[in-house]
């Protein structure tokens, strides 16, 4: 990711990249971890949120606190003040995470899944783990549903090698193959070059010749971790039982680092075992070589060795995902012979550098490798290609000019869209915002709603929203036949649903949030046969509202009807409007409560919030540290209001009284100074 990073802010189309990850503090890991912002290029920076506990955590374990970080993601992009063009995530967590900001901000995700749960899981079950098992360790539902709606959500899909989209995307209920790509990732290929000048002596040099009878037979070089999916033993077996290949060449082995086998864990110990019996059974002294330990500087150097003595690479894994090792060989311009699987076939078939093999035959395997190495003509062309065909399609910047290919498609793709503007979300670089009601605070007064039009179209720092009674399709109805321009948040059917921009996002967070102790059916006939209510009609009843007309004489009182409500275990938040409408919320919400929910996820002061209503349900929103406005024409309910702190009373009716409210505040010079408290 940090390559990429780098790559990626070196091209010239690129203004910024900044690689979004978790804080940690924790005496386990660096002290790196904890540092919140870390240069790592002139425009690409390394920014670590703090979300869920300060210790490091296992990414198993982050899930519950992934909403955190995508509120600390919209207020670091807050404080960078500029919508980022595109987000992309690597790996479900950020998928899940990715996915959100996406659909709040209004811009492309691009996701790339590295590894699929669907897969894993598979995999693990194939090795007899049973499913709760995998399920509590791995939490693989989560992570499989974080999968889904990353690809659900994303424009496109980047994956790693064609087999993986064939095989591994293709197991998800949205897999779109329009919608993917493969571009392998880039390798930094600046240590891996073909061997020059003469040989020098080298410690890993000096090393191999303790091993080799002969050092100057080509050699055959194996790297990997001392790991049984590895397939090392095969190899051995592979070259013990063919004398011809063993006359040839000699055969590397580099599997790890070890001290004492009989220390190590118990996987890397058998393995190590296993081969020492191997070497000794088909008495292999003196042709095969196998340190017990290398530095990591010594890699370039061994494929290098090994293509000075016109050797050959293997990777006999049973299965290659991907396969680095063999784009390090090519750049080094050594051929290979590798198993038959996703990695290898798309390097092989890029790089042309090679044979691929089953890596169960061991016969096989040794004939090919003989095969490999026996015309001189063919090696050098394998060689020659590996070198081109590793920087044509394994280098960063191959990947990055067709990383940056398709990010001009996404983004210039919605020509349709742009027609109409681009959807981006404008809150997170907004300095302030007006919320007003619709019905007899918006509207009534044209003129004046003309001109308050022109000031919220005059001015991009300036956030518009609206909080209505009515459900979002009328109150967009409603808002277009008076010519108000799609405000940049609709926070409708009082405060249950808020909608972002033009292409109308719901927030599904906030559906969510208020979702709870919200038992509408038992509400309702729980209300069913109280005098003087009578249900609205089915199209202003929403999952989150459940709306009466009350005739207040013939009605009990409010706190009357609250505390049947709790008597019967039941909890609502009612509001009264009007004389004349009483709607039963969730608890968690209200218009008021929508908006304070606004301000924290967007990073608004509430101080840099102008909210203005006429009746009952905007209490909530004309109370507190947001800067009210109660137009002229106010509603009797909201008498009480009269005299509380940050309410104002304006003397003109409607629209008038929004202006007037502006003024009194002085909002529209209200600039960017940041107000105590305020984050920076
Ligand atoms: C709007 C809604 C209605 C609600 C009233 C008061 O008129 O359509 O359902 O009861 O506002 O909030
Ligand atoms: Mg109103």
């Amino acid at each position: 990711m940090v390559e990429l990073a780098r790559a990626l802010a070196e091209h010239p189309d690129v203004c910024r990249v900044d690689l979004l990850t978790r804080q940690i503090h924790d005496p386990k890991v660096s002290s790196d971890y904890a540092v919140p912002v870390e240069q790592i290029a002139p425009k690409a920076h390394i920014v670590r949120l703090p979300f869920g506990p300060r210790r490091y955590l296992r990414k198993e374990v982050l899930w519950p606190h992934l909403d955190s970080m995508a509120d600390q993601a919209l207020q670091h992009i807050r404080s960078v003040g500029r919508i980022p063009d595109i987000i992309h995530s690597h790996y479900a967590d950020a998928g899940y995470v990715g996915a959100r900001l996406a659909s709040l901000l209004g811009i492309p995700l691009i996701h790339t899944g590295h590894s699929l749960g669907r897969e894993k899981r598979r995999r693990l079950l194939d090795q007899g783990i049973p499913a709760h098992v995998i399920e509590t360790q791995y939490s693989m539902t989560r992570r499989i549903e974080a999968e889904e709606s990353a690809m659900d959500v994303a424009s496109l899909v980047i994956a790693s090698t064609r087999q993986e989209v064939d095989r591994q995307y293709s197991q998800y209920a949205n897999y779109q193959p329009r919608n993917m790509q493969v571009i392998p990732p880039g390798t930094d290929l600046s240590r891996f070059h073909p061997p020059r000048g003469p040989v020098s002596t080298t410690p890993i040099r000096q090393e191999l010749h303790r091993f080799l009878r002969d050092p100057r037979k080509p050699m055959v070089l194996a790297v990997s971790r001392a790991d049984e999916r590895k397939n090392i033993p095969t190899l051995l077996r592979a070259y013990g039982e063919n004398s011809e290949l063993q006359q040839l060449a000699n055969l590397v082995l580099v599997a790890g680092n070890r001290e004492d086998i009989s220390m190590l864990d118990k996987g890397p110990r058998n393995l190590l075992t296993e081969l020492l019996l191997l070497i000794d059974k088909y008495d292999l002294y003196g042709r095969i070589a196998y340190p017990k330990a290398h530095h990591p500087n010594d890699i370039p150097e061994l494929y290098r060795l090994a293509a000075r003595s016109r050797g050959i690479f293997i990777n006999p894994a049973l299965t290659e995902p991907f396969g680095l090792t063999l784009i390090e060989a090519a750049a080094s311009g050594l051929p290979m012979v590798a198993t038959e699987d996703g990695g290898p076939q798309d390097i092989v078939a890029h790089c042309k550098s090679g044979l691929l093999i089953d890596p169960l035959d061991a016969d096989a395997m040794g004939n090919a490798l003989l095969d490999a190495l026996s015309d001189g003509k063919r090696w050098r062309g394998w060689a020659s290609n590996g070198l081109k065909g590793a920087h044509r399609y394994y280098s960063w910047s191959s990947h990055v000019a067709r990383y940056i290919r398709a990010i001009h498609r996404l983004l210039g793709q919605p020509a349709r869209a742009r027609l109409i503007g681009p959807a981006k979300s404008r809150l997170p670089t907004i300095e302030r915002l007006v919320i007003c009601d619709i019905d007899n605070t918006l509207l009534g007064d044209d003129a004046a709603l003309a001109e308050l039009v022109t000031h919220i179209d005059g001015d991009a720092t300036l956030g518009f929203g609206v909080a209505t009674g009515r459900h979002l399709s009328s109150a967009l109805k409603v808002l277009n036949d008076n010519g108000v321009p799609t405000p940049d948040v609709l926070i409708t059917s009082v405060g249950t649903e808020i909608h972002y921009g033009r292409k109308l996002r719901p927030d599904t967070d906030w559906q969510r949030h208020i979702d709870y102790r919200w038992d509408r059916e038992r509400l309702r006939q729980l209300l069913e046969g109280v005098p003087g209510l009578r249900l609205q009609p089915r199209e202003h009843q929403r999952s989150h509202k459940l709306s009466y007309y009350i005739d207040p004489d013939k009605a009990p009182p409010i706190r009357e009807l609250t505390r049947h409500l709790r008597n019967h275990s039941l909890s609502a938040n009612l509001i009264y409007s009007h004389q004349a409408y009483l709607d039963l919320l969730p608890i968690r919400a209200s218009k008021g409560q929508a908006v304070r929910y606004l301000g924290a996820k967007w990073g608004i002061a509430p101080q840099r919030m102008l909210v203005a209503g006429d009746s009952g349900n905007d209490t909530e929103m004309l109370r507190g540290d947001t800067l009210g406005v109660v137009v002229g024409n106010y509603s009797p309910e909201l008498r009480h209001l009269r005299g509380e702190p940050q309410i104002y009373f304006a003397s003109g009716h409607y629209a008038r009284g929004v202006l007037e409210g502006l003024e009194h505040y002085a909002f529209l010079s209200l600039h960017n100074v940041p107000t105590e408290g305020e984050a920076p």
